[in-house]
């Protein structure tokens, strides 16, 4: 619900729990009065009262006399050079080759659903009365750009979406230096700032820092979000916990360079700006022209960081995931990667696919290698043509399908090998600058997917196998960052609008792929989880979480991914690693999208018998992991020994509690509190006939002490409502 007081001039922004207050002061200032637990008050103009001129800081020569100044004001939409000194959402360059910009109220709209980002992923409703959209137009008198603020605000989750859309309304040309998606002030300091930090094999590390004076954050300037920086952040109020305390939580819908910058200032005031990354980021705006930056989603809860957690799950699973796999059940998956690598041929894959089906798999996956010359990475991406002297695949897909399976493929659309046909013949189709040699990673290029006829060739070349051969679900990977970033089409003016533009063409072609084959089921991956991110979530309802799968080391994996994205998003497989036993394997798989990654021909019987009872498991426990709450119940940042988590169905009756022994410690007694139950139903132990009330499992706990003590044992307890 978005309420304007006219006679006080205020935004009054209602999600179900939250509010999120903005004013219009005097000049047009565009204030952020409050954002958090839900206010039944409109008039929040006493909060102002603090915002008089510091010593130093400049005014508003009308506002000088009330003392009023930018640079302690909670600005809505900060820009830059007009006396507001911390991080600014925008500086736009203009005619006179300066950057002050400065933006005033002008008018607003209100109207019921939301829109569509133009080639950019975004949060989505289903009918308009999901959600209302308030629009708030600023402009610079000087310039002429106007800046429409563009918030969602959702009836069904505790979610704010936020963007911008520029349009240069002057008579001269205008170049964008910052565009940011959106800006927070918090009227303290008194914040935890949470990250997700990693590398390859390490992807979303929980990193959990008090705010200090000066800048802190997270950025990407790797071309995409990153295995190093995910483009999520929370700011957790001091001592706020896993179940108490108030967190807010941000992401941007984008899966390029980002930045989530916060600035703590003399207040001491918090503002917290998110969007593209500023560095390497100049966007010309001619007059008449218009840009639009991606979305952030902004989340409030005060019940700690499972409670932000849990709405972001929801709303991703709800108004972000699409298509015919949104909530459909997915196929239960075995990948060739682990198993085979480069070395395979059609009657290894079939013979996978034979054993696959008597265990109970659903889909093969072919991965790398089937194409072009490629029996190694040194080689052939960019032909997406298929490698006959290695396999038939119309005989390898017709065997998959007559035993049952589904069959899947790998590609690499965004890459380019220096050996493959491709690029002898088009040179200039990678990415590169002039006068530079560009820098090899895994051996491969990047190829210019924001040029048009780029993208239609290998979406033709994608075509030509998709059109050809029945496939069901594709695997889209990404090897590596990106440097020396250019395009052969963009003069020096618009070089610096190469990585953004790399990022729509990425959007575009996965577009065109998901609205040519809607049935097909696209995972998205970047040498593991190096771009697990909302955007990419709009495309593909599932991404590959880490090629990392000891089933340990993905404990802190899945858990730090567990922030904002859901279950079901999560690409999990049980592989040949041998750190822990295959129950432990199939009980932390068990949390995301479940998989093998592994020769099915060369397990012993004991172990056939065991994945055919994971399977049994997966099939058991599928609509509460996908459709239940999660509850992190020990996470591993806390507890170096063991950690548990859950799945509560929606409707309280079931849930399904694991718990991992990372490290055995000496403990007598432990009892494992349970959340998210009904205190006053009972719940009865699965295979037991003990019977206890939620009350007593979420309060007192259930004794675990003697079940799980071993290092990288596992146990998995199931209650369901009684009665
Ligand atoms: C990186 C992915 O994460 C792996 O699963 C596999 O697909 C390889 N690339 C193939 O090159």
């Amino acid at each position: 619900m978005i309420l304007f007081d006219e006679a006080k001039q205020v935004f009054h922004l209602n999600t179900p729990g939250t509010s999120y207050v903005i004013g219009i002061h005097d000049e047009g200032l565009l204030l952020n009065l409050y954002y958090g637990k839900r206010l039944p008050d409109h008039d929040l103009w006493h909060l102002s009262r603090r915002m008089r001129c510091a010593s130093f800081s400049p005014c508003d020569p009308v506002l000088a006399p009330t003392g009023f100044s930018v640079d302690v004001a909670p600005m809505e939409y900060p820009t830059n050079g007009r006396g507001d000194f911390r991080v600014s959402a925008v500086a736009a360059k203009n005619r006179d080759g300066n950057t002050v910009t400065d933006l005033r109220y002008q008018s607003y709209r209100i109207f019921a659903g939301k829109p569509d980002l133009p080639g950019l992923p975004h949060l989505y409703v289903t009918n308009d009365a999901q959600c209302d959209t308030l629009e708030i137009t600023l402009c610079d008198p000087y310039t002429n750009l106007t800046a429409v603020l563009v918030y969602s605000v959702f009836k069904d989750c505790d979610v704010i979406t936020k963007y911008v859309r520029f349009v240069n309304h002057g008579t001269h040309p205008l170049k964008l230096c910052r565009a940011m998606s959106s800006c927070l002030d918090l009227p303290s300091m008194d914040y935890d700032l949470i990250t997700l930090y990693g590398r390859h094999v390490k992807e979303r590390q929980f990193v959990r820092r008090p705010l200090a004076h000066g800048l802190q954050g997270v950025r990407s300037v790797r071309g995409s979000s990153s295995h190093a920086q995910n483009p999520f952040a929370a700011l957790a109020q001091t001592g706020a916990t896993e179940t108490t305390g108030n967190v807010y939580g941000f992401n941007l819908v984008y899966s390029g360079n980002f930045e989530i910058t916060g600035e703590v200032d003399f207040g001491p005031t918090t503002r917290m700006v998110m969007g593209i990354c500023g560095t390497d980021f100049l966007w010309n705006l001619q007059p008449g022209e218009s840009f639009t930056t991606p979305e952030a989603v902004h989340v409030f809860s005060d019940r700690g960081l499972g409670g932000m957690s849990r709405i972001f799950h929801r709303a991703y699973s709800d108004h972000l995931i699409r298509g015919r796999w949104q909530y459909e059940k997915r196929p239960l998956l075995i990948n060739s990667w682990e198993a085979a690598y480069f070395d395979f041929d059609t009657d290894k894959l079939i013979a996978f696919a034979r054993q696959a089906k008597e265990l109970g798999i659903e889909l093969l996956v072919m991965d790398d290698g089937w194409f072009g010359k490629r029996n190694d990475d040194t080689t052939s991406l960019g032909d997406w043509f298929i490698n006959t002297d290695k396999l038939d695949l119309g005989r390898l897909v017709d065997a998959v399908h007559e035993l049952g399976l589904k069959f899947g493929i790998w590609f690499e659309p965004e890459m380019i090998s220096p050996d493959s046909d491709l690029y002898r013949a088009h040179p200039d189709w990678c990415v590169h600058v002039p006068g530079r040699v560009p820098s090899l990673a895994r051996q491969q290029y990047v190829i210019d997917v924001s040029r048009e006829d780029v993208r239609d060739n290998i979406f033709g070349q994608i075509r030509a196998i998709l059109d050809n051969y029945e496939i069901d679900y594709l695997k889209w990977d990404f090897n590596r960052n990106l440097s020396e970033a250019g395009s052969a089409l963009l003069d020096a003016d618009r070089a610096q609008e190469f990585f953004h533009r790399f990022v729509l063409g990425t959007y575009d072609l996965q577009n065109r792929l998901t609205n040519t084959y809607p049935d097909l089921l696209l995972e998205n991956c970047s040498g593991g989880g190096g771009r697990f991110d909302p955007g990419m979530l709009y495309y593909s309802p599932q991404i590959w979480t880490s090629d990392n799968t000891d089933p340990i080391e993905r404990l802190m994996i899945q858990f730090g991914t567990s922030l904002c994205y859901p279950a079901s998003t999560m690409g999990a497989h049980v592989s040949a690693c041998d750190r822990t036993g295959y129950e432990t394997k199939g009980n932390v798989a068990l949390w995301g999208t479940f998989g093998y990654e592994l020769d099915p021909c060369k397990l012993d019987e004991q172990t056939k018998a065991t994945v055919k009872q994971q399977v049994a498991e997966y099939h058991r426990y599928y609509d509460l992991i996908h459709t239940g709450d999660l509850y992190r119940l020990i996470c591993p940042w806390d507890n170096p020994f063991c950690c548990a988590w859950s799945f509560v169905s929606r409707d309280q009756n079931e849930t399904l509690v694991t718990l991992v022994c990372m490290r055995h410690e000496e403990q007598v007694l432990f009892h494992l509190k349970l959340q998210g139950l009904d205190p006053e139903k009972r719940y009865q132990l699965e295979g037991t006939d003990e019977i206890y009330s939620g009350a007593l499992l979420m309060y007192a706990g259930v004794d675990v002490s003697e079940r799980a003590d071993r290092d990288g044992d596992s146990l998995k307890l199931h209650f369901t409502a009684i009665g």
